[in-house]
């Protein structure tokens, strides 16, 4: 297995064995995520994990059935006392950039519902600013994509409507509208942009994700040398 792999196993297992008995667990989406659903689905096989989960997205959905975990729908729980999911940037203060798969508004769902919200990566996620690297995906009612596309660019951001390379045409995402991936040259207050963006009329949401981890643990392999590091946050309740 590569290394990069090696690394998104280690920190998706981590987090998959501070899992209690009787939880409500979310489940993210992704290939990291993938590790921790197979690794979660062990446990349940091997050790009688009693649990139940709220999943993000078909592919979460399929994985869980795959992998033996019972699932039940976020309109028939409170709460969830655990979420785990991967993300596609972490900065130094926990917040993150995520929907590179296209999941990203149940993923905030499940983020918010959660008592304690977990983020697995491997070391590559880390960035000093959001936004270095990743685009931030809007999802986005197809109706109003021309609109929400022209604002977005007076905003001063590049704009993508994500293609879907497995067929012709865009990414649906599974609550069917589309992403608009958004390169910014820099994002000097993401809170600021979180809350532009979203009031624009016609975007489900975003992919900033401000104030909501609990912990993030990082998988990386060095030399062969594997290792776990887990970082703290203080989560702002009141979104
Ligand atoms: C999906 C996400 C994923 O968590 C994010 O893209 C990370 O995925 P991967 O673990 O495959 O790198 O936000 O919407």
């Amino acid at each position: 297995m590569m290394e990069i792999e090696r690394a998104k196993e280690l920190a998706a297992q981590t987090a998959v064995e501070a899992i209690r008995d009787h939880s409500i667990v979310g489940l993210g989406t992704g290939s990291t995520l993938r590790y921790a659903i197979e690794g979660l689905g062990r446990r349940v096989r091997n050790e009688g994990l009693d649990l139940k989960a709220v999943t993000t997205s078909f592919q979460g959905q399929l994985l869980a059935r795959e992998f033996g975990i019972p699932t039940i729908n976020s309109m028939n729980v409170l709460r969830l006392d655990v979420a785990i999911d991967g993300a596609d940037e972490v900065d130094p203060d926990g917040n993150l950039i995520k929907g590179l798969g296209a999941a990203l508004t149940k993923e905030k769902i499940v983020a918010a519902m959660a008592e304690h919200y977990i983020i697995v990566v491997d070391q590559r996620k880390l960035v000093s600013h959001l936004g270095e690297r990743a685009p931030v995906p809007v999802e986005v009612v197809p109706d109003a994509l021309t609109l929400v596309e022209r604002l977005l660019q007076k905003m001063g951001g590049q704009t993508t409507v994500r293609p879907d390379h497995s067929k012709a045409g865009p990414v649906v995402t599974d609550l069917g509208n589309l992403i608009i991936d958004v390169k910014f040259p820099r994002i000097e207050d993401p809170r600021v942009l979180e809350r532009r963006i979203n009031d624009i009329p016609g975007v489900v949401d975003n992919g900033l994700f401000l104030g909501m981890v609990d912990e993030v643990i990082v998988g990386s392999i060095t030399e062969d040398r594997p290792s776990v590091e887990k970082r703290s946050f203080k989560k702002r309740t009141a979104r």
